[in-house]
């Protein structure tokens, strides 16, 4: 693959696909991680004199315009973050597009609307996302792809447009690849990965391949209450994804039959309803009555997943433990971050949700290996899936 330095840059019009995707409360932005990743690729082009055309998407708007999910305020953040203006397009590849292109001279940057406000962009309809991805190509020179977040989308922004310009990849891709590279090749062993967040579905494929490739499981988050139940254990009115029960004790039929260890909370915080003012009591996972949900995992899990971890040289975690954003039911999370750095270990934690759990809980960024900045895209990665925003920059 070609890299930013491969392209020659100077005076020209460089479209960079970025995921600028971060949590909105209103027009304020909660964890402002994907922009400053996203900054020193834009940066090393404005220091080579480009004209930089960056597009990324937010949230999941249904191809027209939608004001809550505007990319405005990213806009303002990104400015702040590059000391520099930077021009905001109100539409995606239309007039205000073309105009705010066209006025950039060297070393300027503009952001251009939500892509996901065009029909186009998420379309599985080849020739309408290539409909999209012509009036993109319009509107630059070169193409860089650094949306590391979105590589496993195929949307026109991120697979479509790289055919039609000279392109690169960018450095965040670069050296989000190489991390995850560690981990499919030969990761220094115990391997040890810790999946969260609240779907089992969501995780099926990765499972499926790190029972090849893992030596120890941990398994937290509202996810684990499939796997509790298909144990024998009542999980009261816990996340159940009951359609998921015959996968999932063939998971922890295959685990032990290949020899890997598979770890689950010994105890829950459960509380009386999905809040942080319910009544809330930490229960043995043999013990969660049946008016309650488990909302983290226990400090007996704490201590459990701890020790689990501490001999680990290799940990991949994806997905908090518990519903951190509210005080109670962040301790698991909190701990288990805590016991990462601990660990010693070269330490992976990919997503969207655990990255910014790291963050929003204050730990400081660096004491991990990598932080990644893709969620969904890590994960396919580590399954060995063919990713189609890597694969358009081959
Ligand atoms: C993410 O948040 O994981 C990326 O920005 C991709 O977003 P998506 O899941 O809406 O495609």
């Amino acid at each position: 693959m070609r890299t930013i330095d491969d392209l020659d840059v100077s005076g020209r019009r460089v479209f960079v696909r970025a995921d600028l995707n971060v949590p909105l409360d209103g027009d304020r932005i909660t964890d402002d991680g994907r922009i400053r990743a996203a900054v020193p690729t834009i940066s090393a082009l404005r220091e080579r004199g480009a004209r930089v055309i960056v597009a990324a998407h937010l949230g999941r708007p249904k191809g027209a315009p939608d004001p809550r999910y505007s990319l405005r305020p990213v806009a303002a953040r990104l400015g702040e973050l590059l000391g520099a203006e930077v021009a905001f397009a109100s539409d995606t590849a239309g007039e205000s597009a073309r105009a705010t292109s066209e006025a950039l001279t060297d070393g300027q940057v503009a952001l251009l609307e939500n892509v996901r406000f065009e029909p186009g962009e998420t379309s599985k309809d080849d020739a309408e996302r290539g409909e999209l991805a012509d009036r993109f190509a319009q509107l630059a020179d070169l193409y860089v792809g650094d949306a590391f977040g979105a590589v496993h989308r195929k949307h026109a922004s991120v697979y479509d447009l790289p055919g039609r310009l000279p392109h690169a990849v960018g450095g965040l891709v670069l050296n989000e690849v190489e991390v995850l590279r560690r981990l499919t090749g030969a990761p220094q062993r115990p391997y040890a990965v810790v999946l969260g967040g609240s779907k089992v579905s969501d995780k099926l494929g990765v499972i499926d391949n790190l029972l090849g490739t893992a030596d120890r499981l941990l398994i937290g988050g509202g996810m684990v209450f499939t796997f509790l139940k298909a144990q024998g254990h009542e999980v009261g009115s816990s996340l159940l994804e009951a359609d998921q029960l015959d996968t999932v004790k063939g998971y922890l039929e295959r685990a032990e039959r290949e020899g890997v260890e598979i770890v689950l909370p010994v105890d829950v915080v459960a509380a009386e309803k999905f809040s942080a003012d319910a009544a809330h009591d930490a229960v043995a996972v043999d013990a969660i009555p049946s008016d309650r949900m488990g909302l983290d995992i226990g400090p007996r899990s704490q201590e459990l997943f701890a020790r689990k971890l501490a001999d680990a040289r290799t940990v991949f975690w994806n997905g908090p433990m518990g519903v951190f954003e509210m005080e109670p039911y962040a301790g698991g999370t909190r701990a288990l971050a805590q016991a990462l750095i601990d660990s010693g270990a070269f330490t992976v934690v990919g997503g969207g949700d655990s990255a910014a759990a790291v963050r929003a809980l204050g730990f400081d960024e660096a004491a991990f290996g990598h932080i990644s900045t893709g969620g969904g895209a890590s994960l396919e990665y580590l399954e060995g899936k063919d990713l189609p925003g890597i694969d358009a920059l081959k």
